[in-house]
């Protein structure tokens, strides 16, 4: 069976059991700060189980793009060594939200494997929680009975609360669960061993293929449990491990889910993968097969990132896409000898096998190939910087043993690989200092876990079952109540509180426009006893007010306000990113996509793909569209609560990695129409100018633009003016500035050109003077001076002396402006046959003038910060002669 039909008879099978078929969300959660990836099927569905929102069925089913690699579930460091574990993997699942509970999905499930997929009963086994007493859950009776009834009581295993009891972080909803594994051996193995034995012991052909989770508690922030309002259910099954299953195989890399990318990378490198029925291969084809595995499951997790939205970066879900690239570069580049880039090649690939269920990866391909050879091609060339570096850490040591520091400044500052760095090392016959290097890395870890702890209480409900509605659509000022209230410490903010109310004015950050501030005072103080509302953020489908402080009177009726002044300048900066979004699209073309936006009171951010820098003319043709479009005071049209094929229907714009519910709201102006939640202007006339003040690149094939809107543009405008003031009065206030900055221009270089000459006239003369002064001392010319020239004309002199004769080693110091440099040059000769290194010397030297340098063993420079050790300098250069 394909693996496209084994993925449909999973969502048939449950359509037809009146569950409602949904799509993937995204696999970068955007609204959520507990969570970077969608690490479960479960995750999109949170809020339901929290009880905050009300599912768009009470049976749905799915299967999720799912990223282990960060937080409570991370498989990052498995992958490629085993042949189950995957960044990126998709999680089939089915859930009951307070609808069916256990009978319905221990039957089903078994249904479903047994009759349908048809994997033979005596090959599964099953796994029931055996209670636990220091937290008070009983051993699971219900699910043991109902599993007796299908199965042979002798394979139901009975599991703790590691492996039987699932949560899904630190705190939220969780419950007591039943793995179904399967036994894929040999008939012959299974005779010698038996399958139960090795069941959750890291075999890896007895394997967990089906997790059933009944979610009955919530865990609180003391670690206490405490009963949900309703039961749910939440399952989550492997489609990969699935696939091995029913196609017959031992490893997940042997389905077609990862053969055509295997084939792809042999084509490549012309290097072979043996499957797993092969046995006792080589210490060296184990070591190609593992690299191809974690090339191929890499490229995965990262194109799927990167075609929802997620470009690799330097900072939070970015970074963590970056390194699981730099994870596979490494691996092509140790191991496959790739030292090109070659992972972008395997996207065709992938959008092929794969586009027809996820069209986001078919339509990005493109985009997500060019992101992918710009990572790589720049990577390769930190490899390849690191290489250089690492060589002159061999040159320098004097022992054999590396120290480990330096091994960990190379892989912090460099990205460069500790496994890399040990490789080489053995290869040149030097060690690795392990534990110099693994206590550099802890001391790291421990000073940013310190930096981002974060202890969050639990919520003190003073209004249950209130479910909160936003109204600042229309409203910017409201009479409210608060009905929950939780206390955040964290390093990085302090203590912070997060008030809920029964419905709000206060937008909460989304769509890239920030959140609202304001204030929250007591409805009969006249305005004593306020506090300021300092963020507003979604998290669950609650909206959540960031305060310093509580109100005296938590349990008193309030006035929201929002601070309508920022948010004027907010909404005028969002409605242009709409504006500005139309005109890239009518002037560069339709590939212009959003991938990314920051909306605030201060400028607009917007990111988009486009394969080159934009010109002048277009910029200006950018800013001219978009102030015509203010120019014509265009009203604001729009439609809330529409069905979402209708908004498409009519031409609305919607996002790649965005969710969308089944009703959204459209934000029209003229000719443009997006699907957006955020807050814009009443007509176009309000933005009164529009102004770009940057262009640039931010991944290859994306495109930033820098903007600003009405005070700012005057602002910016009043700042040019001032400059160019300041500039005519420094030239005297001439007629035409322009000229006379010409003019200005035009000095400088005559004058440059007459220095240059007068510097080569005395370059000449001090040769002849110091010509003389060259002494010999143990077979070599000598001479340590300090001469009144510039860097450059030590360096022509040096090099001019050079010419002189042979066996020379030459010292000259200069201090323009204070600044102390070093010269060192060395014959050629005596490079040779003394093994001397300018390099060395002037790096030894320099110490005396408080700095270093470098250069090739014939000639280096040093520059440093203390002219007075010049002269130590000078006469220490003598003792490398004696
Ligand atoms: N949440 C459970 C898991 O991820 C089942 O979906 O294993």
């Amino acid at each position: 069976m394909k693996s496209q039909d084994i993925r449909k008879q999973f969502l048939d099978f449950f359509q037809s059991k009146g569950h409602l078929i949904v799509p993937s969300a995204p696999i970068v959660l955007k609204d959520d700060p507990t969570l970077m990836f969608n690490n479960s099927g479960m995750a999109q569905f949170k809020e339901y189980f929290l009880g905050n929102g009300t599912p768009k069925s009470k049976r749905i089913a799915d299967t999720q793009k799912c990223l282990r690699v960060s937080g409570k579930h991370n498989d990052l460091e498995d992958v490629g060594f085993d042949t189950y574990h995957h960044t990126m993997f998709e999680m089939l699942g089915n859930w009951s939200f307070g609808d069916y509970f256990k009978k319905e999905a221990i039957n089903w499930a078994w249904e479903l494997l047994t009759e349908v997929y048809k994997i033979p009963k005596e090959n599964l086994y099953v796994s029931v929680f055996e209670g636990n007493p220091d937290e008070n859950v009983p051993f699971d009776q219900e699910a043991w009975d109902l599993w007796k009834g299908l199965i042979d009581e002798d394979r139901i295993i009975l599991g703790n609360k590691k492996d039987n009891f699932w949560e899904m972080g630190d705190q939220g909803p969780c419950g007591p669960c039943s793995e179904i594994h399967v036994d894929l051996r040999s008939d012959a193995e299974k005779a010698l061993v038996s399958g139960k034995s090795l069941v959750n012991n890291d075999h890896p052909q007895v394997v967990e293929i089906w997790n059933n989770v009944f979610m009955e508690f919530n865990r609180k922030a003391d670690g206490s449990l405490e009963k949900l309002p309703a039961q749910h259910v939440d399952t989550g099954m492997g489609f990969e491990r699935l696939c091995m299953a029913l196609q017959g195989k031992t490893s997940n890399y042997d389905t077609d889910v990862f053969t055509p990318l295997i084939e792809k990378v042999e084509q490549i490198t012309g290097l072979k993968y043996t499957s797993n029925e092969i046995q006792n291969i080589s210490e060296e084809q184990n070591k190609t097969n593992i690299a191809i595995r974690v090339v191929v499951d890499h490229v995965r997790a990262v194109a799927f990132a990167i075609a929802d939205g997620q470009l690799p970066s330097n900072t939070g879900a970015g970074y963590v896409i970056r390194r699981i690239l730099r994870r596979a570069i490494r691996y092509g580049f140790t191991f496959l000898g790739t030292k090109e880039p070659f992972i972008n090649k395997l996207v065709e690939v992938l959008a092929n096998q794969m586009g027809e269920f996820f069209p986001e990866i078919k339509s990005q391909q493109q985009l997500v190939a060019n992101v992918i050879r710009e990572e790589e091609a720049s990577f390769l060339r930190t490899l390849d910087q690191g290489l250089q570096l690492l060589d002159k850490v061999i040159l320098e040591s004097k022992e054999k043993i590396i120290n480990g520091e330096k091994a960990f400044e190379l892989y912090d500052t460099f990205g460069f690989p500790i496994d890399l760095t040990a490789l080489i090392l053995r290869e040149k016959g030097y060690e690795l200092d392990e534990e110099g290097f693994n206590s550099a890395m802890q001391a790291q870890k421990t000073r940013s876990r310190a930096a981002s702890e974060v202890s969050t209480e639990d919520w003190s409900v003073l209004i249950p079952g209130n479910v909160e509605t936003f109204v600042g659509y229309d409203q910017t000022e409201n009479d409210v109540k608060i009905t929950r209230i939780r206390k955040v410490d964290s390093k990085k903010d302090g203590v912070l509180y997060q008030i809920v109310l029964d419905h709000t004015p206060f937008y909460p950050e989304g769509g890239g426009q920030v959140g609202d501030k304001g204030i929250l005072s007591p409805a009969l103080s006249k305005g004593e006893g306020a506090i300021e509302i300092i963020d507003t953020k979604k998290e669950n489908n609650l909206i959540l007010h960031f305060a310093k402080q509580l109100p005296e009177n938590v349990n008193a009726s309030f006035i929201a306000k929002v601070n309508t002044g920022l948010r004027a300048s907010t909404s005028k900066n969002h409605s242009a990113t709409h504006l500005m979004h139309q005109a890239l699209r009518k002037i560069l073309g339709t590939h212009v996509e959003q991938k990314g936006s920051l909306v605030n009171p201060n400028y607009l951010r917007f990111d988009f793909s486009h394969f080159a820098k934009m010109t002048e003319a277009e910029l200006q043709q950018v800013e001219d569209f978009v102030n015509a479009r203010i120019q014509e005071q265009l009203p604001l049209i729009e439609r809330r609560n529409i069905p979402i094929q209708q908004a498409l229907n009519e031409g609305a714009m919607a996002l790649f990695g965005e969710k969308y519910g089944d009703n959204v709201r459209a934000i029209k102006f003229g000719e443009s129409m997006e699907l957006c939640g955020g807050i814009h202007v009443k007509n176009t006339a309000e933005i009164w100018n529009f102004k770009i003040i940057s262009e640039g690149a931010v991944a290859a094939g994306i495109r930033r633009i820098e903007a600003i809107t009405s005070d700012a543009v005057k602002a910016h405008f009043e700042l040019q003016e001032n400059t160019l003031n300041e500039v005519k009065e420094a030239l005297k206030n001439p007629q035409d500035v322009l000229k006379a900055v010409h003019s200005l221009q035009e000095d400088n270089a005559k004058l440059t050109k007459q220095i240059e000459a007068l510097m080569k006239e005395k370059v000449k003369n001090l040769k002849t003077a110091l010509m003389v002064e060259i002494h010999e001392i143990n077979g070599v010319q000598f001479l340590a001076k300090q001469v009144d020239l510039s860097p450059e004309g030590a360096k022509d002199l040096a090099y001019e002396l050079g010419t002189f004769g042979t066996n020379l080693f030459l010292v000259l110091a200069t201090a323009e402006e204070g600044k102390p440099t070093l010269s060192c040059y060395i014959s050629k000769e005596l490079v040779a046959s003394k093994n001397l290194n300018a390099g060395t010397i002037v790096r030894e030297l320099g110490k005396f003038i408080q700095g270093g340098g470098g250069g090739q063993p014939f000639f280096a420079t040093a520059g440093g910060k203390n002219a007075a050790g010049i002269k130590d300098a000078l006469e220490k250069a003598m003792d490398f002669v004696k």
